[in-house]
């Protein structure tokens, strides 16, 4: 059983002044917030199979992780104002995700890459950007589906049970990530294949 408040498996641990923010004070270990955090979760996506609006936009984004973790946390919705281990500066956050859009939009006009790669590659640079103080990691592969899904293409197997937990399969997908941040998206591209 671990702590919610420490990171032993490359999610990004929660800082001082997110701690008192989580709505639920009974829950402490990781396993007990994945649980309820997945509640909440599987509502926003019986939400997303109704909502037929523009998701390319830091708007939808927002509202997207309120809905997902509202019920958990008081910052849902909100982006991070704390330095993490993984992410940019908490001041570039706007701006970066403004360009990331701007970049989604216009691989798709030109096709500059295949569906699945266009999805990817925002996948990666959003848990890069790491918007929010926690979630990033889930919010970012809904994104991909949905990206997938407003192509017409199918929806990747990320194997999502396995992901959240302490695993194998986590780990290949973490180093597959990093290798991505070195222009090299091989390996995600194998991954979710
Ligand atoms: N070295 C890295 N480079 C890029 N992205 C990373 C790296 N390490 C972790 N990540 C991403 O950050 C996520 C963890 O961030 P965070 O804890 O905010 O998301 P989460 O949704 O709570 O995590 P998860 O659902 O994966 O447990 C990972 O799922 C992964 O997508
Ligand atoms: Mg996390």
């Amino acid at each position: 059983m671990s702590n919610i408040f420490e990171a032993d498996d490359s999610s990004t641990p929660l800082s001082e002044e997110e701690k008192p923010d989580l709505k639920q004070k009974w829950i402490t270990t990781r396993e007990e917030l994945n649980e309820f955090e997945a509640k909440g979760i599987f509502e926003a996506q019986v939400w997303l199979l109704t909502h037929k609006a523009n998701i390319l936009n830091t708007r939808f984004l927002q509202k997207l992780h309120k809905k997902m973790f509202a019920n958990v946390w008081k910052w849902a919705g909100k982006f991070r104002v704390t330095e993490k281990n993984i992410g940019i500066a908490p001041y570039l956050i706007s701006s970066e995700l403004k360009n990331l859009y701007d970049d989604v939009a216009y691989w798709i006009e030109n096709k500059t890459y295949k569906p699945y790669e266009i999805a990817l590659r925002f996948h990666h640079k959003l848990v890069h950007i790491h918007p929010f103080p926690n979630g990033n990691g889930r919010i970012s592969r809904i994104m991909a589906d949905l990206i997938m899904k407003r192509l017409n293409e199918k929806e990747f197997d990320w194997g999502e049970g396995s992901l959240i937990e302490i695993s194998k399969l986590r780990k290949n997908y973490i180093n597959a990530l990093r290798k991505a941040a070195s222009g090299d998206y091989s390996e995600l591209l194998e991954f979710i294949n």
